[in-house]
């Protein structure tokens, strides 16, 4: 999967799209969702379960705030467009795929479809722990668990079709996704990537959501989990 070198005669060379906090939450996201939905079936890993349901709920709070307040491709005003543009992109997407040529039109941040599929993601996870929550009460009725189980899988449904997206689209415009969400690089011409990685937050970021992972786990958020 080679990136071209070149786009309308612009040179192409690495550039820094996604910011730290940003593929800090992506990976911390995943791992509680993934972690959350292998532990949902035992009584025995309730609490584990719950730590990681609240840790998630944490993380779309944060990516919340930092989608108003973060660097270029970080920000909803980037990202989030109309409808129409996200099916407009999705129309162009089957026929370069069997002409397999790239789309026409390429992005550095989130696609317009893309940007769907994170508010999807980011309302299915919210859902999952307000649902949670409801349930893990005592008095809770029993339509909660059902409701609970009913969001939790289709969050899993979800997350099937964007990393079968982002396959695809990695390799209809030959350039690796995922790779870019790991270390932040995509191939851009000079002026396009953000300034700075806003590497401490990023860090301070992934330390504030284990320690409150621990901490829920360890039973220290009795408001949450008795
Ligand atoms: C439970 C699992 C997952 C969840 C809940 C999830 C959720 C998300 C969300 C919310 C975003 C938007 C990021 C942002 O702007 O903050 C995103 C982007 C992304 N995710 Fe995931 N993800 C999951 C698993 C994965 C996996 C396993 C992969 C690897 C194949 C992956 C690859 C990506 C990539 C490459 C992007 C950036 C897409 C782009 O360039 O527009 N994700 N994901
Ligand atoms: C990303 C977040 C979450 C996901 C994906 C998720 C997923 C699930 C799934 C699929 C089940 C059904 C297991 C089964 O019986 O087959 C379940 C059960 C359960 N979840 Fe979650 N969950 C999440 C967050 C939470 C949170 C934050 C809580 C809060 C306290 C919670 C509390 C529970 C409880 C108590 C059950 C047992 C339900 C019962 O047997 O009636 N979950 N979860």
């Amino acid at each position: 999967m080679s990136a071209p070198d070149e786009v309308d005669g612009a040179r192409l060379a690495p550039q820094l799209i996604w910011d730290l906090p940003t593929r800090v939450f992506h990976w911390l996201l995943a791992a509680c969702v993934l972690g959350a939905w292998l532990t949902a079936e035992s009584e025995r890993s309730r609490m584990l379960h719950v730590a990681l349901g609240y840790s998630a709920g944490l993380l779309v709070a944060w990516r919340l705030v930092w989608g108003l307040l973060g660097s270029r491709y970080a920000r909803f005003t980037d990202f989030v467009k109309s409808p129409a543009a996200a099916l407009a992109y999705l129309r162009g997407y089957l026929p370069a795929a069997m002409r397999k040529g790239r789309p026409q039109t390429h992005y550095l941040g989130h696609n317009p479809a893309g940007g769907w599929a994170v508010l999807a993601l980011l309302s299915a996870v919210s859902l999952a722990v307000v649902t949670g929550y409801v349930n893990y009460q005592d008095d809770s009725a029993e339509i909660w668990g059902e409701l609970h189980e009913l969001v939790g899988n289709g969050i899993m449904l979800l997350v099937g079709l964007h990393v079968a997206a982002v396959v695809a689209t990695s390799v209809l415009h030959r350039e690796n996704l995922v790779r870019a969400m790991v270390n932040g690089y995509k191939r851009a011409r000079s002026g396009e990537g953000i300034p700075g990685a806003f590497t401490l937050l990023g860090l301070l970021l992934a330390l504030a959501v284990l320690a409150f992972a621990w901490q829920v786990y360890t039973g220290k958020f009795p408001a949450l989990t008795s």
